[in-house]
């Protein structure tokens, strides 16, 4: 996919340090490639600690005057910066597909999605509370007032490539806050045009700043940001141990995290549920972006009454999906992000065949396409122990188990470590709130396989982290309170 957008100042490959776009210190810079192909689009700066350390000093310069800024100014440069982003989505869309792989019209859903939350959050900057407390003492006024947490900084996964950026800067720059933040390494284009567009918007210098990195720079310009007692916030999407790390390093200068990490989503069919709508569903949530969202089912249980029909049902709607380029109209499913993550979906296909699966559908590589691709696939006779029971395999492989009672349903469901999104479809409504009750994660989805939405609190339990994003709680991560309590009034 050539990359000729209608605004091709759009394409970004410097980082915003102060308002100024700036390569990498050292001038070192890296490939973004398309996924689809393994071309160069375009070499980005390859930023190291001392640009993490500029960034760092701008925001904390540029933080009083945007905290003192009323809530609505503030709301008004997001209302435009909503606007930019709305009216530039072709454009994009077409940067995120070629860095990422989605197809085109998931590109420009996820445009729509993101811009969503600029325009929540532009809102909820103007209803920023706080208490006065009920008199306890004559001649004693107790109050308490909300205020921005200070510099944050934003660290964000290539699945979402401008979704997930938004919906933590736009919180931020309501609350009062400014930021410094680092996109993933495989697709930092689109948050960088989206920051193109914010500074379009009218953010002042400092606000934000944004910069790029490879694997190994990144790590070392994260390290800046977690040793520095200015940075008072980490918000952070991605797997589980890098979040435990951020969460050690960060506890030097005690700072306030948001983690939203691994998932391994159970997706329970019930022997009563309306199958038709579970199979819609399951499709829904387990093949968008290709299998690679953290909420997408990991793990689908079937009650044995169902089993076997559910299978049949899956696997036709499975097989005729379409794989193809991002380019291509009536693609469904895209390349993989990588090698290694496509490396890692054959690793578990190939463990679960090993170990007695059989493969409905799918189960392999597509190599005709590109280096990339992989067959939607559905397997049966899946059980504990293999890999893709335990193991997120972000990707397009729907396992499916079999399982007798809705005890161990639940059982199964609950038996990981993670717990950030749960699925289940069944007719019955008191086993809804009995199954809604029992099930350990932060999203459920209950005859629904479509959850995610910016007016809903969005976040895990267990090893799947902590904080929410999108709806009226997800500024709460980005606020402190202040207890004033004043005296001498009788
Ligand atoms: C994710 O995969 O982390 C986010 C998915 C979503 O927002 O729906």
């Amino acid at each position: 996919m050539s990359l000729a957008l209608t605004r091709n100042e759009l394409i970004r490959p410097l980082n915003l340090i102060d308002g100024t776009w700036t390569g990498a210190a050292d001038g070192a810079r890296f490939a973004v490639t398309n996924p689809a192909t393994g071309e160069t689009i375009a070499e980005v700066a390859n930023s190291s600690a001392a640009d993490a350390r500029a960034a760092t000093d701008a925001a904390a310069r540029a933080f009083p005057a945007w905290r003192d800024k009323l809530p609505r100014e503030r709301a008004e440069i997001l209302r435009r910066w909503h606007a930019l982003i709305v009216a530039n989505t072709e454009d994009l869309a077409k940067l995120m597909s070629t860095e990422q792989g989605k197809p085109l019209a998931e590109s420009r859903g996820e445009v729509a999605y993101g811009a969503s939350y600029v325009a929540w959050f532009a809102d909820e900057a103007t209803r920023i509370y706080g208490d006065l407390i009920p008199q306890q003492q004559r001649g004693k006024r107790m109050s308490a007032v909300k205020e921005p947490v200070g510099v944050v900084a934003a660290i964000t996964p290539w699945n979402f490539p401008l979704a997930m950026i938004a919906r933590k800067i736009a919180p931020a720059l309501a609350a009062g806050c400014t930021v410094i933040a680092k996109p993933a390494e495989d697709t930092p284009l689109t948050a960088l045009a989206l920051a193109a567009l914010a500074q379009e918007a009218g953010l002042p210098n400092g606000v934000l700043n944004m910069l790029s990195a490879s694997r190994e720079n990144g790590i070392a310009a994260v390290a800046d940001w977690l040793a520095d007692a200015r940075v008072r916030k980490i918000t952070f999407t991605g797997s589980t141990p890098v979040g435990k790390h951020l969460a050690r390093e960060s506890a030097a200068t005690l700072k306030k995290l948001s983690l939203e990490l691994g998932g391994n989503a159970p997706f329970i069919v019930f022997d009563d549920a309306d199958l038709d709508a579970a199979v819609t569903g399951l499709m829904a949530a387990k093949f968008r972006n290709g299998g690679q969202t953290c909420v997408c089912p990991n793990r689908v249980y079937v009650q044995a009454g169902v089993y076997a029909r559910f299978a049949d049902l899956l696997a036709t709607r499975v097989a005729a999906l379409k794989v193809a380029p991002a380019t291509d109209p009536q693609a469904q499913i895209g390349p993989m992000i990588n090698a290694r993550a496509i490396d890692k979906i054959a690793s578990h296909v190939e463990d679960a065949v090993k170990q007695g699966a059989k493969v409905l559908t799918g189960g392999k590589r597509l190599t005709e396409l590109g280096p990339n691709y992989y067959a939607p696939t559905v397997l049966t006779d899946t059980r504990d122990g293999m890999l893709v029971c335990c193991e997120e395999t972000f990707g397009p492989v729907a396992p499916l188990f079999r399982f007798d009672d809705e005890a161990e349903a639940i059982r199964l469901a609950n038996d990981t470590p993670f717990g950030l999104a749960a699925y289940f479809y069944t007719q019955d409504v008191r086993r809804i709130h009995r199954v809604a009750g029992q099930l350990e994660a932060g999203v459920i989805g209950i005859n629904e396989g479509a959850v995610s939405s910016e007016a809903a609190p969005f976040g895990g339990v267990k090893e799947s982290g902590y904080g929410r994003e999108g709806s009226k709680y997800g500024l709460d991560d980005y606020l402190s309170i202040k207890y004033l309590c004043q005296g001498g009034l009788d």
